[in-house]
């Protein structure tokens, strides 16, 4: 039995508003209480500005909160951006980073990446860093090298299991209804386990969780979180209906 707790988490990207925030977080809080023998752990990341709402809602219930991106510095001229502590004030415990929307829309490179990792460690974040490969890399054959590059690039020294997961996304899989083998998906988490070895020592890597990302639904979530490697899922879509994303959970 792995001693990884199994991480379920919400990527709430760009949607919703106050209301529907309450009643998304409020609905989950509901299940999670009512709910016994969990064997998961929830965690929901809203837009920044909806995560007073979301704190609110799972008032009460293990649910966790967290930012969808943090800047690297602690605070300062930086127009648009959040700082960790500002995550942590507002009741946060997590922070993706290096999601691949960042990476392409913000033009983010593993630097970047790894700076805001390591200020989410700081502040006392997890940081759930975010790698995955790109349609025309996996045509090319190059899934695993990307992947290597990315744990070996983003991850910061000295990462332990404690504050850091990785999400293995592939990027053509995120939004499209397409998801690789559960082979492949096996493959490339131990993979990824392996590269994380050398970057943090066999024992942390064993004990870090990988969750996969992209398209993950209530149809598909019990075979890929059933594989030794697979240790949760962060999802999309899926997570923005109260029903979707507890029969994404209970199939943990
Ligand atoms: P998806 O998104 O579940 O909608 O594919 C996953 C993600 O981008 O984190």
């Amino acid at each position: 039995m792995s001693e990884r707790r199994t991480l379920i988490a919400g990527n709430w990207k760009m949607n919703g508003s106050v209301a529907e925030t309450l009643a998304l977080a409020g609905g989950l809080a509901d299940k999670l209480k009512a709910a016994d023998d969990v064997n998961f752990e929830m965690l929901v990341c809203p837009s920044a500005i909806l995560i007073p709402a979301a704190v609110s809602a799972v008032k009460g219930s293990d649910i966790q909160v967290g930012g969808q991106d943090n800047h690297a510095n602690a605070k300062g001229a930086h127009t648009g951006d959040t700082a960790v502590s500002m995550f942590k004030d507002a009741g946060c415990s997590y922070a993706i980073v290096g999601h691949s929307e960042r990476r392409t829309d913000h033009g983010e490179t593993d630097d970047v990446v790894k700076a805001k990792a390591v200020a989410a460690h700081s502040a006392g974040l997890v940081a759930v860093i975010c790698i995955g490969e790109t349609e025309a890399e996996r045509d090319a054959g190059k899934t695993l090298d990307v992947n290597g590059s990315q744990i070996a690039g983003s991850v910061p020294d000295g990462s332990t299991a404690e504050n850091t997961v990785v999400a293995y996304e592939p990027v053509w899989a995120i939004g499209t209804g397409r998801t690789p083998t559960s082979a492949e998906v096996q493959d490339v988490h131990a993979f990824i386990r392996g590269e994380l070895a050398k970057k943090i020592g066999d024992a942390e890597a064993a004990k870090t969780r990988i969750l996969y990302g992209g398209s993950m639904n209530p149809g598909n979530s019990k075979e890929l979180l059933a594989l030794a490697d697979v240790d949760g899922g962060l999802i999309g879509g899926a997570s923005l209906k109260v029903e979707d994303f507890w029969a994404v959970a209970e199939n943990a």
